[in-house]
């Protein structure tokens, strides 16, 4: 299938983390990008063994699954390599030695069909993501960015216009999902699993701190959370006449309910800061649109309470589709084209770095 010749076919590559994404995206003029296909290989079940993701595995990993992967988008967008136009990649930020796959493999394929390449910022990805679900938002919107390594709260006017507004100071929203999980004993990653045991739990049952709700600015601070949750969880092991030292494993054998009620009250004590430091942040600035990306914007309580706070407010919420929540290879492909259509320039030297650390608005 030969494309237009106004069209652009962009090859997108993520491997910022655990998960190895590849997708191939049709930009047509100023038109929303579309998608024609992604692939994805989650390596969850390869880390649960260690609790968390180890680097070097994570790398090795996505070096054995990148190009089956690009095989397999192409296959099924009906398109050949050399159809692709330009390869845009995960530049940052992540885990080095991963984005160096990711990075090394799409330049090589840049070099080889002699097409142009693109570094992406994986934030930038995620915050475009919404553009391709079938209800896309409209600049300028307020985006509330929680994944498991960043939260953040952006007023973005277009591509590549971000202004942060509010940040956490030291844990992301999904590390205290995953933390807390971690020592209720439940697998990696913890946010879903979390997620999952509340819904029989009470979100009142236990007390748990709000840290900055009335801190008057838009940051956010999860650090502590985690250990509100530990001596809770250490309370209830001791009032069972269990070893309360190491919550983790002895916490699932407390009655089902007790379980349910902390993991309830832990998902809302951070949903609680994430919707209202969100509201805040539409009053603060007036925009009627809010975009909510990254992993955690998977959490059904968080879309719930986002949902009522933003219509008792005249506020529309974009989510990105609920598999392109967490990181893909859809959302590269598309912020290059985004990119691109707003003037930036693949370029062909083919020298790669890339930045573990990147602030989104310092790009
Ligand atoms: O965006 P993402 O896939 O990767 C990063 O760029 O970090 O986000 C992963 C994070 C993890 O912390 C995971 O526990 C969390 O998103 N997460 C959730 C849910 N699904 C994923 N947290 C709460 N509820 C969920 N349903
Ligand atoms: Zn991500």
């Amino acid at each position: 299938m030969q494309s237009e010749s106004h069209d652009l076919l962009v090859l997108g590559i993520e491997s910022s983390c655990d998960e190895t994404g590849v997708a191939l995206v049709r930009s047509s003029g100023q038109n929303v990008p579309v998608l024609l296909a992604h692939a994805l290989h989650s390596q969850i079940d390869m880390h649960r063994a260690y609790g968390g993701v180890v680097p070097e595995l994570a790398s090795r990993d996505h070096i054995r699954r990148v190009l089956p992967l690009a095989r397999e988008v192409l296959r099924r967008a009906g398109h050949a390599l050399v159809d692709v136009d330009v390869v845009a990649y995960t530049r940052g930020p992540g885990l080095a030695g991963a984005l160096l796959v990711g990075a090394g493999v799409a330049c090589a394929m840049g070099a080889a069909l002699g097409k142009p390449v693109l570094g992406v910022h994986h934030l930038e990805g995620h915050l475009l993501s919404p553009f391709l679900s079938a209800d896309p938002p409209r600049f300028p919107f307020i985006a509330l960015l929680v994944s498991g390594g960043h939260t953040q709260l952006m007023q973005v006017d277009g591509v590549g216009r971000y202004a942060l507004l509010g940040e956490t100071i030291d844990d992301a929203a999904g590390e205290a999902f995953d933390k807390s999980a971690k020592l209720m004993g439940l697998p990696y990653p913890g946010g879903p699993a979390l997620s999952r045991l509340a819904e029989s739990g009470d979100p009142k049952a236990f007390k748990l701190p709000r840290p900055l709700l009335h801190s008057g600015n838009l940051d956010f601070s999860f650090a502590g959370l985690k250990t509100a949750v530990m001596v809770q969880a250490r309370k209830l092991l001791a009032l069972h006449g269990a070893d309360a030292a190491q919550p983790a494993p002895q916490f699932m054998q407390l009655p089902m309910q007790l379980q349910a009620d902390l993991a309830a009250s832990t998902e809302a004590a951070i949903v609680d800061v994430l919707v209202r430091k969100s509201l805040a942040a539409m009053v603060q600035t007036g925009l009627r649109r809010l975009v909510v990306a990254g992993g955690v914007g998977a959490n059904r309580l968080l879309r719930q309470q986002l949902n009522a706070g933003c219509a008792a407010r005249g506020v529309r919420v974009f989510y990105p589709e609920l598999d392109l929540c967490t990181d893909n290879g859809a959302m590269i492909a598309l912020a290059g084209a985004m990119r691109l259509q707003s003037g930036e320039q693949a370029v062909t030297h083919y020298a790669f770095d890339v930045k573990p650390r990147w602030p989104l608005n310092l790009m």
